[in-house]
This record gives C-alpha cells, sequence and structure tokens, in this order.
C-alpha cells in the first residue's frame, strides 16, 4: 500500500483528495493546522469521516513547525506528497503579505526540504491561476510569462514555482506544480463566490456581484481537479508546471444566470465595485494536462453547481 502526504488535508480540495486517495486504496496520512482562515469547525467536519479509516492518519501540524513535520516525515516515509496547505484568500493577502509569505513561502520551503531528506517518488504542489495575473494573453498557457501577479497571493505561488525548480535542479526531485483555477464543488470554501451565492441565495439574501457583472472565471469542479492530482502524482516528470482548468470562463452574469437555474428561483442582486487584487479574467490552456495526464475537465459548471448546492443544503444549510 503506497502512502501519500496530502498537506491542508481538512481542507476544501483536501478533504476532496483524501476522500478519493483512500477510496482508491492509499494510505493518507493528513496534515493540517486548522487556521483560522475561515471557520476552522467546517474543517473538522470535513476531516471527521476519515478519523476512524485505519489507514487514514491526522497530524495537527503546522507546516512552518520545523521539528514537528520533520517528525511526521521520519515517522511515515511517504512514497508521495501532494502540498495544498496554504492560505489561498487572493484580497486578504493584500492587508497580510507577511502571513502569505510565510506560510506559502517558507511553508513549501519546509516541504521542499523534508522532501529532500526523506526522498519521495513525486511532489505535487498547489499553485494558481494567479500567477498569470492580468495577462491578456487568454487561454493562459503554461510557457508565457507569469511574472506580473496583482496579489501577494498570486506573487508567493509563484515563488513556490521558481523554488520548486531549483530543489529539482539541484536535488533532481521530481515535483509538478499544478496551476487550479477556481475550484467548486463539496466542501467549497467559503470565501469563494459559488460558495457565498449558494448561502445567500438559499437564504433568499441579495447578493452582490462586483462591478458589472462581466468578470470571468474558469471554474473548474472540484471532483475534476482532484482526478488531475492523482494523475499528477503518479507521474513523476522531473519539473512541470501544469493547468487544471476548464477552458470555458464564465461571466459573474453567467453564473448567475446558472444558479438562478439550478435553485429556481430569481436573484436579488446590487452591485459592488470590484477589488484592485481581483483579476479580469481567468481561462486556462489545459491541452498541456491532456497531452501529459491525459486529463480533461469534464463536469459541466451546471453540474458542479448542482452538486455544491446539495452539499451545502445537506451539510451547512441552517434557516
Ligand atoms: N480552491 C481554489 O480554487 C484554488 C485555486 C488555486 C489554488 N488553490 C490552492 O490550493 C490549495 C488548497 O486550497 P483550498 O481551496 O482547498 O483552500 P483551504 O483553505 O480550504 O485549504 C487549505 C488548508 O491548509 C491548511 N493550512 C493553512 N495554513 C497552514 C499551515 N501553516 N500549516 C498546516 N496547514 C495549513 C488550512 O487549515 C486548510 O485546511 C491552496 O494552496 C490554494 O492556494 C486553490
Amino acid at each position: 500500500m503506497e502512502t501519500v502526504l496530502v498537506t491542508g488535508a481538512a481542507g476544501f480540495i483536501g478533504s476532496n483528495l483524501t476522500k478519493t486517495l483512500l477510496e482508491e486504496g492509499y494510505r493518507v496520512i493528513g496534515v493540517d493546522n486548522f487556521d483560522d482562515t475561515y471557520n476552522p469547525q467546517f474543517k473538522e467536519e470535513q476531516i471527521a469521516p476519515f478519523l476512524g479509516d485505519t489507514n487514514f492518519v491526522l497530524y495537527r501540524v503546522d507546516i512552518r513547525d520545523i521539528p514537528a513535520l520533520t517528525e511526521v516525515f521520519e515517522t511515515e516515509k511517504p512514497s508521495y506528497v501532494v502540498h495544498l496547505a496554504g492560505k489561498a484568500d487572493t484580497r486578504k493577502a493584500v492587508d497580510t503579505p507577511r502571513l502569505y509569505t510565510s506560510v506559502n513561502i517558507d511553508g513549501t520551503l519546509n516541504i521542499l526540504e523534508l522532501c529532500r531528506e526523506y526522498p519521495v517518488e513525486n511532489l505535487v504542489i498547489a499553485s494558481s491561476s494567479s500567477v498569470y495575473g492580468n495577462s491578456s494573453q487568454v487561454p493562459f498557457t503554461e510557457d508565457q510569462p507569469a511574472d506580473r501577479p496583482i496579489s501577494p497571493y498570486g506573487a508567493t505561488k509563484r515563488a513556490i514555482e521558481l523554488l520548486a525548480y531549483s530543489y529539482h535542479h539541484n536535488f533532481g526531485m521530481n515535483i509538478t506544480c499544478l496551476r487550479f483555477f477556481n475550484a467548486h464543488g463539496e466542501n467549497n470554501r467559503p470565501g469563494m463566490v459559488p460558495y457565498i451565492w449558494t448561502e445567500k441565495l438559499l437564504h433568499g439574501e441579495e447578493i452582490e456581484i462586483s462591478g458589472d457583472g462581466s468578470r470571468k472565471r474558469d471554474y473548474t469542479y472540484v471532483g475534476d481537479i482532484v482526478r488531475g492530482i492523482i494523475l499528477a502524482m503518479k507521474k513523476p516528470f522531473g519539473f512541470e508546471v501544469i493547468n487544471l482548468g476548464n477552458n470555458t470562463p464564465v461571466s459573474l452574469n453567467e453564473l448567475l444566470a446558472i444558479f438562478e437555474k439550478v435553485l429556481d428561483r430569481k436573484a436579488k442582486v446590487k452591485s459592488r465595485p470590484s477589488h484592485g487584487a481581483s483579476v479580469e479574467v481567468t481561462c486556462a490552456d489545459v491541452s498541456k494536462a491532456k497531452r501529459m495526464l491525459d486529463w480533461t475537465p469534464t463536469t459541466s459548471l451546471e453540474e458542479g453547481i448542482t452538486r455544491l448546492v446539495v452539499w451545502f443544503r445537506a451539510s451547512r444549510f441552517t434557516q
């Protein structure tokens, strides 16, 4: 049985990944510090289903705590590491940049160092579409310049890609950085638009649309992202950066129409100013993922939003 260490295992993508890995017969070591970026109780609920599984071990460890993290590697000697732990809010990063560099960059450096000390077959690192900033070259391809992120968050993600390359170069480590594009689905992170709208619309509350609603996002179903992570994990390439997106950008206005259809109700909407650290459009070119991982997204946005709503009603909805 192969052992996968998943950092950020209690989070949105991490809990979905943990579920699938356990279903596929892997032993999973979860590392998470249940930070308070959003309600830690949500993370407790997301990890709870695995706690009784003999193939799952949880370490409540901060990735910046080098002795504690070293102990995890020394004890578990994982075959693979999927590094998802991090601070992920584009806008909050503008106000708390030190926190973002500390967790995202220093934390990732600790993972790189430990994967060097305790060699793994492959290390997969969560990067982000935010590395592309406000690039007008759409769809975004992995080889276009990504040196103008507009949030410190995007800058930390680009920085860890660069650090990762240097570890590949100097120590021959297999590392794949995956640039995720706007995940949505079960266990959705609360700060994200699909979650906020689900909550508000189910309560009959007014929702806010930034600007004129024309801002576009390449919403990608979390199950598709999880499939891509596992495919990438099992295929060491040396070093690669690969987009995992939907290649179908949708405006906020179009997203709203999907919500109204799924929920069969008309939304009350008000406009608010766009945040300066929010990009105008994200759109992934996914031909590299197709070519190298044989991965394509298969879940339509309407299906993904339907699953998000079903999950929210069952798990988070309170009258
Ligand atoms: N969700 C998306 O659309 C998206 C898009 C691009 C990139 N990403 C990246 O994917 C990863 C997972 O994102 P998510 O949406 O699941 O976010 P999330 O916030 O739900 O998950 C991150 C997890 O990391 C944990 N964590 C934070 N700081 C930690 C620390 N110092 N030590 C240990 N654990 C810590 C948190 O408690 C949380 O459970 C992140 O690195 C994020 O930047 C996500």
